[in-house]
């Protein structure tokens, strides 16, 4: 049976897949990984797909990474367009990134990635509520100068308005492609609430793993003014989720986890895992190929 390569991979290089290949038996070495990695960064190694993958990009490469893996798994699964969402945009550093990790990627992986980013326009709404941790986060923090950012976007929408009005109206109104990856970064518990209820879409409106970043569940040893819990704002907002719905669950991405050289944000990305999605269990993989020859003594 002819050998269906996983779309996916076909134009990754050869000499990323040999990389790869290299990492756990060469690279991976304690002494050899610090230097690589700043070549690959600094001199540009490799593709921009390549660096997002591994994170080895300046801007925002928590946002690289998961625009690389929505749009590896959306094509894995023929998709031949996707959409990525910023939630929570203040002056656009974040989403002026996401826009330029979209169209390298986009453009390398031949798969169109569109661009949108939701936000009040006006900085933070008023809470008092010990969920939405008030003792950090006050009301108006963070205002967006619309005009001067819209002017800055090449691709990217901005869908200006509170969440719990924009998010139940988004799909028909702006008819995205399938949602990819999603950023999270509202600060606030009860924001987070209607932006997670994005994943009760129907089927066509979501790939079966969306890959998310949330901003504000730990950062580093120095964020012990936060004191952030499982029970306030996004760790609450995650964990309220995954009680309510039986088959559609947020976890870690156990694989960033096991890496031997974890980077801070790796424990902020999680993965939204549809059970029940139409392609949910459909072959990644290259199709057709037997696997088992590698095990064989
Ligand atoms: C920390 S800032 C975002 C920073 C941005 N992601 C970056 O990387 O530069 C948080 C933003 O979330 C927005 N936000 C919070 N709650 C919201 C809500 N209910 N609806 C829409 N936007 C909200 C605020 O307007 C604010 O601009």
């Amino acid at each position: 049976m002819a050998k269906q390569k996983n779309p996916a991979r076909v134009g990754a290089g050869v000499y990323e897949g040999l990389f790869s290949k290299l990492y756990d038996n060469f690279f991976s070495n304690e002494i050899v990984w610090p230097f690589t990695k700043l070549a690959i960064k600094h001199l540009r190694l490799f593709s921009y797909s390549f660096r997002a993958r591994t994170g080895l990009v300046s801007l925002k490469p928590e946002y690289a990474h998961c625009v690389f893996a929505g749009a590896f798994l959306g094509k894995s699964l023929g998709y031949k367009k996707i959409s990525v969402i910023e939630f929570g945009v203040a002056g656009g550093r974040g989403l002026t990134a996401l826009e330029k990790h979209a169209e390298m990627i986009g453009r390398e992986m031949g798969i169109e990635i569109e661009v949108y980013g939701f936000d009040t326009g006006k900085g933070l709404p008023k809470s008092d509520d010990y969920r939405d941790l008030p003792y950090i986060w006050r009301e108006g923090f963070y205002k967006m100068d619309v005009e001067k950012l819209q002017k800055r976007l090449r691709s990217a929408k901005l869908v200006i308005g509170d969440v719990n009005e924009t998010v139940p109206k988004f799909f028909n109104d702006y008819n995205p492609a399938p949602v990819a990856a999603v950023m999270f970064d509202m600060d606030l518990y009860s924001s987070t609430v209607p932006a997670l209820r994005m994943f009760e879409a129907d089927d066509a409106r979501l790939l079966p793993r969306i890959f998310t970043y949330f901003d504000d569940i730990g950062t580093s040893i120095f964020d012990y003014d936060y004191c952030l819990s499982e029970y306030t704002g996004e760790r609450l907002a995650i964990r309220e989720f995954n009680e309510q719905h039986d088959n559609k669950k947020i976890s870690p991405h156990f694989g960033l986890l096991a890496d031997k050289f974890k980077e801070s944000w790796y424990s902020r990305i999680l993965i939204v895992h549809l059970f029940n999605h139409a392609k949910y269990n459909e072959a990644i993989f290259d199709k057709e190929v037997d696997y088992s020859a590698e095990l064989s003594l």
